[in-house]
Parts: structure tokens; sequence; C-alpha cells
């Protein structure tokens, strides 16, 4: 996909809009895909995650009609739809069903008076692991609130646009993804805790170093199910703590010893807690090693959390753990990890720098002399959270 500048995905949209509907949009609401340095399969739980904001986003265009019917362009999916509030529809198409699903969840709270137009256009690539639907959705969100004033704050937003998912595509998804698309700020990761929905700021220097995301361009069928399976998992861990322990409240409230002591009644459940328990440290770690850019340090903790997530919390893949593998053998490797859901989706990988080159080479020949799959390379840039623009 073509790289555009934020400046100009921004004009592009605001024209493509003045096309297709003949007046200039009232707002433009721009909002960035993301990256999870650390944290991973913690936010559901009430964990600790280190994600950011990167350079690839999602624009919304958007005007008041004088009907009541939303009309809605995707200029990426080269597709539009038409509906109007009080119609119950099902979408197919996973743009149209958050196109709709967001409209729906605003207007339970806020009274849209009018219909709208809207034109989506961006790049962050679909179905990498960078959430292209959070972007999505946040940037949708963020247009209607700023287009009827609605009061409400920023974490109640995104809590609207999770809703999407839980709702509309029927995933109980945490709010790893929009909080960073929402509350990221430039050259700094965020640190979130999901007890509290609280952050802070990291500042990242990561000028000595090199990020590179590799795309398996693989979406396993199972990634909705288990996604689900591990929610409910952790769940009954947590209540089979509880009942030998009942001062335990919360996930982390949990300590070793009580996972300990759960592992041979629900030995499946203990692995996944042991995962939450370590990952939230490294998260602490990796914060404090980023801050003094111990960059071998966090290079062994991603890896750590890649095994995590392979062998404890059991939802990478084959071509997943091929890059991981395959990137081992690269002595200017520093560590990677499979990053988001998992079941595909892409690896994050941390290298020396000057290296990068030669290490897309050697992941290339790998995966097309042993695999049958094109592995993509994605470079990116930490950036800050959503906006939204004026006309
Ligand atoms: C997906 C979900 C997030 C989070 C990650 C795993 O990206 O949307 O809420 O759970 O998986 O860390």
């Amino acid at each position: 996909m073509k790289r555009h500048t934020k400046e100009k995905l921004i004009n592009e949209t605001g024209d493509l809009f003045q096309e297709r509907f003949e007046i200039r949009p009232e707002f433009l609401s721009v909002a960035p895909g993301r990256v999870n340095i650390i944290g991973e399969h913690t936010d559901y739980t009430g964990g600790f995650a280190m994600p950011s904001a990167i350079d690839r986003w999602i624009c919304t265009g958007i005007s008041k009609r004088i009907d009541k019917s939303i009309h809605a362009v995707s200029i990426d999916f080269q597709a539009e739809i038409k509906f109007s509030l009080d119609e119950e529809i099902i979408f197919d198409d996973l743009w149209k069903k958050y196109v709709y699903g967001a409209t729906k969840i605003f207007t339970e709270k806020f009274t849209l008076k009018d219909g709208l137009n809207i034109l989506i256009h961006g790049n962050v690539p679909i179905g990498s692991g960078v959430s292209s639907s959070a972007a999505l959705e946040v940037s949708l969100m963020n247009a209607f609130r700023t287009l009827t004033n609605a009061e409400i704050d920023d974490l109640e937003l995104i809590k609207m646009c999770q809703q999407i998912d839980h709702r509309f595509l029927n995933i109980k998804i945490g709010l790893l993804d929009q909080f960073a698309s929402q509350f990221s700020r430039e050259n700094h990761l965020l640190k979130v805790d999901f007890a509290t929905n609280s952050h802070s700021y990291h500042l990242a220097d990561f000028s000595e170093v090199e990020w590179i995301l590799i795309d398996t361009g693989i979406r396993h069928e199972l990634a909705v199910s288990k996604y689900m399976e591990r929610v409910e998992e952790c769940a009954r861990g947590l209540e089979a703590v509880k009942r030998t322990n009942p001062s335990v409240i919360s996930y982390r409230d949990i300590l070793m010893t009580e996972i300990d002591k759960i592992a041979d009644s629900h030995p499946v459940e203990a692995k996944r807690l042991t995962h939450f328990y370590n990952e939230n440290h490294r998260v602490a770690e990796t914060a404090q090693a980023i801050e003094h850019k111990e960059w071998s340090k966090i290079g062994n903790l991603l890896s750590e959390s890649h095994e995590s997530l392979k062998s404890l919390y059991e939802v990478s893949c084959p071509e997943l753990d091929f890059l991981i593998d395959s990137a081992q053998s690269f002595s200017n490797w520093l560590g990677g990890r499979m990053m988001g859901g998992g079941f595909g989706g892409c690896t994050l990988n941390l290298l020396k720098q000057g290296y990068l080159d030669e290490f897309k080479e050697l992941i290339m020949r790998a995966a097309v002399e042993e695999k049958e799959f094109e592995p993509k390379f994605l470079d990116f840039r930490i950036v800050g959270g959503a906006e939204v623009l004026q006309e």
C-alpha cells in the first residue's frame, strides 16, 4: 500500500469527499493504527501494556445531510452504504458493520438530528495486526462527537468504540487498540493500567535501534473463537483462585503461589494466568529498560513474551513461530514476538541499528524457501493519537 503522509491523506480525504458529495466535509477526523511493544493479552484481564500509535491512519470526512439518512463511502473498499438510523440491518462486510455499529452506539446516548455524509480513506494495512478496525472506530466516534458537540470524555469515547466490537462483531476485546489510537503522544510509549484505565507516558528514544513488523499476511479462522476462549479461561482461572483464597478480588491480586494451587485441578487456566502474571512483570521491566536504553534486555523480554504467548497462552501459530525462529539466527536481532491477538497477523522485531536490509533478506529467503507464504515488512514511526480538524 502507498505510504501517505498524514497531511496528504487528510487532504485527499477532503477532496474525495467533495467529489463524492459535492460539498466540503465539515470535519476531518484522523485516527492511527497501533503497535504494542509489550503486554499482550493483558487488557481484558486488567493488566498492563505499552502500546503506541504508528504513522498509518484512517481518516473520516463528515458533514450533516438535510435528510435523515446515513451515507458512508469507503475509498479503500470501493463500496458504499446508505441506511437510516431506525433500520435494523446486519451487514456482512466488516467496515460496514463498524460504521453501522458506531452510529447505533452513538445514538443510544446522543441525538443525531440530521443524517450524515461519511467518507473513509486510510493507509492502515488491514488484517496485519496493527488495528485498522480500532483506527476506524476511533476516527468515526471522534467525528460524531465533534460534529454534534457531544459531551463525552476520551475514555468514555473509546469504551463506546469497544462496544461496537462487543455487540456488532461479538468479540469481547479489551481496550488496548482504542487506547493507543486515542491517547498516544508523539515520541512516547503509553503505559496503560487496564485495572483503572489510567495511563502514563514514557519517552521513547529509539534512535540507537530499529523496529520492524513482519506481517505473515495470514489470519486464521480460529482467531475470534480462540480469543473468546482465552477470555473465558482467564475468568474460570480467577474463579478457581477465589475459591482457594476469598480475599482475591481481581486478576491483579493473584500471586504465583495461588496459581500453583490450582495447577492440578485447572491446568489450562493456570497456564493462562501464569502468562498474565509474568507478562505484567515484563511490562514493568520493559518500561525501565526503555528509560535506560538497555536494548538487549528489551529484546530478551520481547522474546520471553513470545515464548509465553506460544506455550502458556497458546495464541501463536506456525507462521508466527517460523518468523521468530528464523530471526533468531540473525546475530543483530535483539528479540521479537508475535503482536496483537495472534493466530496470524505480525511479529514485532527489535534490531541493532544498520542491519535492517540484511535482516529482511534473510527472512524473505527463509520464508520463500521453507514456507508457502510471503511476509511483508512494515516499518513505522511512533506518533500521536487521534485528532479532528475543521475544514
Ligand atoms: C487484540 C484486541 C486487544 C488485545 C490484543 C491482545 O488486538 O483487540 O484488545 O486484547 O488483541 O493483546
